[in-house]
């Protein structure tokens, strides 16, 4: 009889599907990862003369098209002032693709991956299938994750810690100096910073850095994608940057795993990178005056929750019973505990929805909340 790997047996599904599940068909969902937005014209349009023209029929080379791997150099050029060589990016099925390539070039069977609890659940489930020992790691009050936390954590088996920045599930942001102290702890410590940067261009009052630009070793591995920030969820376009050492490492697990990322996708992020940005700066807008109105309705039901300052999630701690009830009266929220056991006591709420229908999600929650003190 065959029998299953370890490593699958010790991942579940994750429980936001769970939720959905039980969820009416009418339900207002706040439970969703992804923008409410159309991928920008100019993007669809960069697939579609790629699709006509035939020059998306073939593989591409590994990496990605020479034309998009310059884009996403750069953007890294335009965004933060950081030389990337083209040849040291990879062109990923999403930025899950490109956490998984990280991972398993990186971790030994049994090696410690440190990340934030609550975080996203990949993290947990990639360690696990990279063979790796899970090392969650709670939050500082704001619900941003403590440099200082990281680095009492690490062992002399820590092959990697993760940040997220802005995060899933918190929306928070990282300071620039925590970012430096990423950088510092990769550095001396000798372990992977493995940086998951997909929400890095939806922030608000604050400013998006990566620890990239500030390591001095080449222990920081960065992940981003065209799926938060152009709208594009379904089009399955990421990518990794890393020192060339590393990048040939993660190209092997590509290689064999993915061949390349999908053709027409590429062409499409290469246009969402070099075409107009006015599109992300309107959804960013729209997802700034959302969380303001979430903010307050939640404020007004009598709800403490820390001002999140990009992505487009709102985490409140919510009274027992809280979830269930906003969900019995038809708004979907996803408990804190799907993402770590530190998220007990909270629920994640996403703003990727209509303006009038979170003013009604809101309504609910007021009224629940008050059912259940
Ligand atoms: C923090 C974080 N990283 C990575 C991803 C994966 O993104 P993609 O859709 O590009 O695979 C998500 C998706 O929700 C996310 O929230």
């Amino acid at each position: 009889m065959t029998e299953f790997a370890t490593r699958v047996e010790q991942v579940s599904i994750s429980g936001i599907r769970e939720v959905f599940e039980a969820a009416d068909e009418d339900a207002i969902n706040l439970g969703l990862g992804q923008p409410d937005f159309p991928t920008p014209a100019h993007a669809r349009r960069g697939a579609i003369e790629a699709i006509e023209s035939g020059r998306s029929d073939a593989y591409t080379s590994n990496k990605g098209t020479p034309q998009l791997r310059e884009a996403i150099a750069a953007k890294y050029d335009r965004d933060y002032g950081l030389e990337i060589d083209s040849e040291d990016v990879i062109a990923t099925a999403g930025g899950s693709e490109a956490l998984h390539l990280a991972l398993e070039a990186h971790v030994d069977p049994g090696e410690e991956v440190i990340f934030p609890d609550p975080g996203f659940v990949s993290y947990d489930a990639l360690t696990h299938i990279a063979s790796g020992t899970p090392k969650p790691v709670g939050l500082r009050d704001d619900l941003t994750l403590d440099p200082a936390a990281v680095e009492d954590a690490i062992t002399e088996e820590t092959a990697a810690f993760i940040v997220n920045s802005p995060a899933n599930p918190t929306g928070a942001v990282q300071s620039k100096a925590d970012m430096q102290e990423f950088a510092r702890i990769a550095d001396e410590h000798d372990v992977l910073c493995l940086s998951d940067e997909v929400y890095e261009h939806i922030v608000f009052d604050a400013e998006h850095h990566s620890p990239l630009e500030f390591a001095e070793t080449d222990n920081v591995v960065v992940v981003s994608a065209c799926s938060k920030t152009y709208s594009m969820t379904g089009w399955r376009l990421g990518w990794v940057v890393g020192s060339n050492r590393r990048i040939e490492r993660m190209l092997r697990v590509h290689q064999y795993g993915q061949a390349c990322a999908s053709a027409p996708a590429q062409y499409a992020a290469e246009a969402a990178l070099t075409g107009p940005q006015e599109p992300v700066r309107e959804m960013v807008e729209t997802f700034e005056q959302r969380r303001d109105l979430v903010l307050d309705g939640l404020t007004d039901a009598g709800l403490e929750v820390p001002t999140p300052e990009g992505a487009f999630y709102a985490m409140p701690k919510v009274p027992e019973g809280w979830c269930d009830e906003v969900l019995e009266r038809g708004v979907v929220v996803v408990p804190g505990e799907a993402f770590g056991s530190n998220g007990e006591g909270y629920a994640r709420l996403s703003y990727a929805t209509g303006t009038e229908e979170l003013k009604e999600a809101l309504e609910i929650m007021d009224a629940a909340t008050t059912a259940v003190r």
